[in-house]
């Protein structure tokens, strides 16, 4: 038993009145005040994709530090990037709470935040006060709730626009399972219009300096010939892939008292699927840059993902339930490997 499973997560929930949410701040807050305290920095795993170099490739997965408040910390604990997000253009609510269950049993999550959002001016603010990182920071786009599917183009522009300053790439989000019909923008005419224009609106605001690469996140939940279809679209538009998003499957091996809850289910029980995934996509598209994220939760985990093609890997729900030192000693077993193998 770690010292963080048996002392700090209990302490946290503890003072958070067993309210996920209330604690997932407490966690930030205390990251972005004593985080810096950690010095994880040390171990270089050094990776070059889509243009853009990280000292290690194991990052933060989008909706961890939605808003910026604790990039400082997170990188003090060794992360290599952080993706923030996902923003998008307006502030709003997202939905009622309680949204983000724990299903403790099944080392699980399942949220339905729905993009709650301070809005992509204030994350300019947050990110453009920020400016002392180091590590590579990528900006997760989505639409507000009231933009119809019609119009979901506009909302990605105008993230783009408010925004391109401060990212080091940027991830369209058309795979949340917990904004009414985002996923149908995965379907391949639509998809093709969203991203030629966002591109578009790339090379706008890169004013004829270095362009900034464009990533697609994409569901778990898609039947073949769907994957296809975006593979197909994705293969000439975007610049690498990050695979997968939470899942609306539920496996019947869940036990947890949480797992009839809606939302995206994330963890351990998505592990298989997206090391399948990326596995598929990886042999597909052999060139194609992938962060492989889902269910990673030990550095044997992360380094299956790797095996399975992804050049990068995040983590969210592994942070949750195995504690800050896990990008750490993820990096330590890939730097073992690496010295093994030279
Ligand atoms: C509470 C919560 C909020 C999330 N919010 C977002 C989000 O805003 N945008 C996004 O693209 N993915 C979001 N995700 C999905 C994660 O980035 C990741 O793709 C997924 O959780 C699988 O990784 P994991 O098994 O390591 O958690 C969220 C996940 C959780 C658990």
């Amino acid at each position: 038993m770690s010292f963080y499973r048996a002392f700090v997560r209990p302490t946290i929930d503890l003072f958070s009145g067993f309210d996920r949410e209330r604690a997932h701040y407490i966690a930030l807050y205390a990251l972005r005040s004593y985080g810096t305290l950690f010095r994880f920095g040390g171990v270089r795993n050094e990776v070059r994709a889509f243009g853009v170099t990280f000292p290690n490739p194991v990052g933060v997965a989008a909706g961890f530090d939605k808003h910026a408040i604790a990039l400082a910390g997170l990188e003090a604990l060794g992360f290599g990037f952080v993706e923030v997000g996902t923003v998008v253009p307006l502030p709003q609510e997202g939905n009622p709470r309680p949204r983000l269950f724990r299903l403790t049993e099944d080392r699980a999550i399942i949220n339905r935040m729905g993009f709650n959002s301070e809005g992509a001016a204030a994350l300019a603010k947050r990110l453009s006060a920020h400016r002392v990182h180091r590590i590579p920071i990528g900006v997760n786009i989505g639409k507000n709730k009231d933009t119809p599917l019609a119009q979901a183009a506009d909302d990605y522009e105008k993230c783009i626009e408010r925004l391109y300053p401060h990212a080091d790439y940027f991830t369209v989000n058309v795979s949340s399972p917990n904004t009414k019909d985002l996923r149908q923008l995965q379907e391949k005419q639509q998809l093709e219009t969203l991203l030629a224009r966002v591109q578009r609106k790339i090379h706008e605001c890169a004013q004829g300096a270095k362009i900034k690469p464009m990533l697609l996140k994409i569901a778990p939940d898609l039947s073949q010939s769907e994957q296809d279809d975006i593979l197909s679209v994705a293969a000439s538009r975007v610049q690498g892939l990050v695979i997968c998003n939470t899942t609306v499957a539920r496996p019947p091996s869940l036990r947890s008292r949480h797992r009839a809850e809606t939302g995206g289910l994330s963890g351990k029980p998505l592990q298989a699927r997206a090391l399948e995934l990326v596995r598929y996509v990886h042999t597909r598209l052999p060139t194609m840059p992938i962060i492989g994220v889902g269910g990673i939760l030990s550095p044997d985990d992360a380094l299956r993902m790797f095996d399975a093609g992804a050049s990068l890997v995040q983590l969210y729900t592994g942070l949750i339930f195995e504690g800050p030192f896990l990008p750490y000693r993820i990096n330590r077993a890939l730097a073992a490997r690496a010295s093994r193998s030279n």
